[in-house]
């Protein structure tokens, strides 16, 4: 079993600098401590004139399982400086190109990190779901203002109210994602497109990402802050409960009576 400072590798090479989720026997779900680590990672990157790339990638067959369920038990995020909401502030404002290789399922954040990057591979095997509602909470990262924005209100809709899991080719088809490849592939897709990113202008990389963000830029994070503070609540409310308990005892959650 890894230690939880193994469970996310960060590699420096070229310019480029890969975020690696390793902590593949819970799925590559994200604890506080993971977070901290991702976050950090950012902050560096972001300082440091040798980075002029970001990759986000995860294992051939698993990207994330989002946020660790025992965590959300535990270890509730229900203040506005746990890890988890620093480093989603860290990600909508990290300044310079950021890339994501998706393989296997990417749940809750593992999905909705990829609306914060600007280039999006994915291996054939990829499977998007955002199932806040299933676990008896709401959309985050944003999610609530870029999912309707990239992918259509309705799609939009259906895949936050649903939580049903589309794969790489619908995801291709709503812009989510720029390529579908064999899983195989995937991962070296992305170091390669990084490294032609890695070989241009840095002042001009950063200033076009900059324009292309900008209608966003304020509502964004005060749309994260929002469902940070809505999302805390909810944590604590017996839907979110029932929902994390059943996940935990490997049952359907009953809602029934909630
Ligand atoms: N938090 C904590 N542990 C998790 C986890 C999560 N989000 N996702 C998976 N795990 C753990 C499982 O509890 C299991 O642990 P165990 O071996 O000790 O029993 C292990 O990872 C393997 O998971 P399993 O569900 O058996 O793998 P799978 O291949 O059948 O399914 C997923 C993979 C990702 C589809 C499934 O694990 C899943 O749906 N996870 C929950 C996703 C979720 O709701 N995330 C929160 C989003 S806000």
């Amino acid at each position: 079993m890894s230690t939880p400072a193994q469970d996310i590798l960060v590699h420096h090479e070229h310019g480029v600098t890969t975020i690696t989720f390793n902590r593949v026997s819970k799925k590559n779900s994200f604890t506080a401590s993971m977070y901290t680590q991702m976050a950090d990672a950012l902050d560096n990157a972001k300082a440091d004139a040798a980075t002029r790339v970001l990759v986000f990638q995860g294992d051939v067959a698993i990207f994330s399982a989002g946020n660790d369920i025992s965590d959300f038990l535990n270890n509730p995020p229900t203040t506005q400086d746990a890890p988890v909401f620093r480093f989603l502030r860290c990600l909508a404002t990290f300044p310079k190109p950021m890339l994501a290789a998706v393989c296997g399922p990417a749940v809750g954040v593992g999905t909705t990190l990829l609306f914060h990057c600007d280039l999006v591979y994915a291996g054939d095997n990829a499977a998007f779901s955002m199932p806040f509602v299933n676990l008896g909470v709401c959309p985050e990262a944003g999610s609530s203002l870029l999912a309707p924005q990239m992918l259509g209100y309705h799609r939009a809709a259906e895949a936050l109210l649903l939580g049903e899991p589309f794969m790489a080719e619908a995801a291709l088809e709503v812009g989510l994602v720029n390529r579908v490849v064999p899983p195989t592939e995937c991962n070296m897709l992305a170091q390669m497109q990084a490294k032609k990113l890695a070989a241009k202008s840095l002042a001009s990389l950063m200033e076009t990402k900059r324009l292309l963000k900008k209608t966003n830029a304020d509502e964004l994070l005060a749309r994260i802050d929002e469902e940070a503070a809505s999302f805390g609540r909810m944590l604590g409310e017996p839907a979110a409960k029932e929902a994390f308990t059943a996940f935990m005892e490997k049952r359907v959650p009953d809602f029934s009576k909630l």
